[in-house]
């Protein structure tokens, strides 16, 4: 990433510095032509730069995978940057950015999305998610720490930021105003008006047929419905004798809690990189009464951290098809890599996909073996044995 920045001098003369980072995105996927920043991070950076910012302690919020995090490290090597984020693995692309471009990991605090970001904060950089709904539960806890009048600035795609949006940081937060569009962004500046808000309660819902309450938090996949993808699995579970089942990618636990119904000898291990997931997955388990002894839960990407004493014979996967705002099957490769790996001899791995993604050839490459269960339209069951 190399972003001209202009300080003006006097009335005549401009200087002119270049903020040059080499930044990959995690897991770092040298086959493929997306980048591991945009626009929106870029003009952030020059806004702070413009403004002439020296602030101590700044909170970067949904940072991917470090562009902003190393780009400020970089303006103000002092500050104290308190990083939130849901996502594992943009803890890991922002770790790996800043040992690459040798910055001081040393000023890197970490907060997940349900811990209160410290009230020393003075100037606050976000990037808009796509999850509006997550996004005004972020606005409303940072007006439970935000002194009146900081400033937080948040980046988005221009054609992102409707009415709806700029309301939201009204209700939310404080009044807003955006900059002009340079190259087809727009940074939003919020002052918050030090009115403490409010979370609204979870909607809790059910799945009837299935006996199984649900209460999701709200940077959950689906977390206010069945995934159809989710049903289709759920109708075509795996036949057989399990002991040790993982839920790969779990979002709600749906999934792993069916199979905890079926198999009811079995341990159930829900892995997610959401860190909100695998918190509502473990509250949902509680709330449906499940053997507190046989749930297991890990905030991972993929299996990478799963303990070696664990030896699946079943693996459940209805895997992610984009990451952020990009669509990409690398997190489905390397779940299903992990699930090789990590299944026993024998052990089975059950997936259900979007017929058109085309899972069964990245399976029977990986397994050798590949069985279409069931099919409907649009989605399809897959199997692999190791
Ligand atoms: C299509 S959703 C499936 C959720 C749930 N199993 C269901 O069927 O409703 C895919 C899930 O994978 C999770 N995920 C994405 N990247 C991941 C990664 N690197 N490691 C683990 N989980 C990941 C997402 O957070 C999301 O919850």
């Amino acid at each position: 990433m190399n972003i001209e920045l202009i300080t003006t001098e006097s009335s005549e003369t401009d200087l002119k510095t270049e903020l040059s980072l080499l930044l990959q995105r995690y897991p770092a996927n040298h086959n493929t032509n997306l980048q591991a920043w945009d626009a929106a991070d870029e003009y952030l950076l020059k806004q702070v730069h413009e403004q002439g910012r020296t602030d101590s302690n700044i909170a970067i919020v949904n940072d991917n995978f470090g562009a902003l995090s190393c780009g400020l490290n970089r303006l103000l090597p002092d500050a104290q940057l308190y990083i939130e984020t849901d996502n594992k693995t943009s803890i890991s692309g922002i770790n790996a950015n800043f040992n690459s471009n040798q910055l001081n990991i040393e000023q890197l605090n970490w907060h997940t999305s349900r811990e209160l970001l410290p009230k020393s904060v003075t100037l606050v950089l976000m990037k808009l998610p796509k999850n509006l709904s997550y996004f005004s539960q972020q606005l409303v806890r940072l007006s439970q720490v935000l002194p009146e009048g900081t400033q937080v600035l948040i980046g988005a795609k221009a054609k992102s930021i409707t009415p709806t949006v700029i309301q939201l940081f009204t209700d939310n937060l404080g009044p807003a105003k955006a900059s002009l569009a340079w190259k087809k962004c727009r940074v939003i500046s919020c002052l918050s008006d030090g009115k403490v808000r409010q979370n609204e309660k979870n909607k809790q819902w059910q799945i009837p047929e299935y006996r199984l309450r649900m209460n999701n938090l709200s940077n959950v996949f689906a977390a206010n419905k069945l995934d159809i993808g989710a049903r289709v699995m759920l109708e075509n579970m795996p036949k057989g004798q399990f002991d040790t089942i993982i839920d790969l990618g779990c979002g709600n636990g749906v999934l792993g809690m069916r199979a905890a119904q079926l198999f009811p000898d079995a341990d159930i291990h829900f892995v997610d990189d959401s860190e909100m997931a695998v918190a509502s997955t473990k509250q949902n388990w509680q709330a449906n009464n499940f053997d507190e002894g046989r749930g297991y839960f890990y905030w991972d990407d993929c299996l990478s951290k799963l303990p070696t004493n664990v030896e699946p014979d079943l693996i459940l996967c209805n895997p992610p098809f984009h990451q952020g705002e990009a669509i990409t099957d690398h997190i489905a490769w390397q779940m299903f890599l992990d699930a090789k790996r990590r299944l026993k001899s024998g052990g089975l791995l059950h997936v259900v996909g979007n017929r058109h993604l085309g899972y069964h050839i990245k399976l029977q490459r990986i397994f050798s073996n590949c069985k279409t269960v069931a099919s409907n339209g649009k989605f399809v069951i897959l199997q692999s044995t190791k």
